[in-house]
């Protein structure tokens, strides 16, 4: 029914909305990936937790009302480039009905933290 459909924006890295109509209980990645929305490098990692290439910023009244942050995220996020007080993992953030109409940012920049991790070795 459309009662659990949930309208989503993304700003992305060149500023353009992208529009997207939610489920219920889908991450903000699967969003991403199961609307092919025009996102450079999103979710490298595919909702693993190892690369913060999902990173987006919220706005700060809906930020409050996310369910807790877990350990593994916050540690995932610390490496992800732009961090803001409101910025978040897609993968881990799941689509409520409270959220509709809700705007995230995708970061200008993005670092797979994979690839910082290969480069690491490689020195
Ligand atoms: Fe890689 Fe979220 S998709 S950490």
């Amino acid at each position: 029914s459309s009662t659990d459909q949930v309208m989503v924006h993304f700003i992305n890295q060149d500023g353009e909305k992208l529009t997207a109509i939610a489920k219920e209980g889908e991450t903000l990645l699967e969003v991403v990936v199961n609307q092919n929305l025009a996102i450079d490098g999103f979710g490298a990692c595919e909702g693993t937790l190892a690369c913060s290439t999902c990173h987006l910023i919220f706005e700060r009244d809906i930020f409050q009302k996310l369910d807790a942050i877990s350990d593994e995220e916050m540690d995932m996020l610390d490496l992800a480039y732009g961090l803001t007080e409101t910025s978040r993992l897609g993968c881990q953030v799941c689509i409520k009905k409270s959220m509709d109409g809700l705007t995230v940012q995708v970061p200008t920049e993005v670092s797979d933290v994979r690839r910082q991790l290969e480069v690491g070795k490689q020195s």
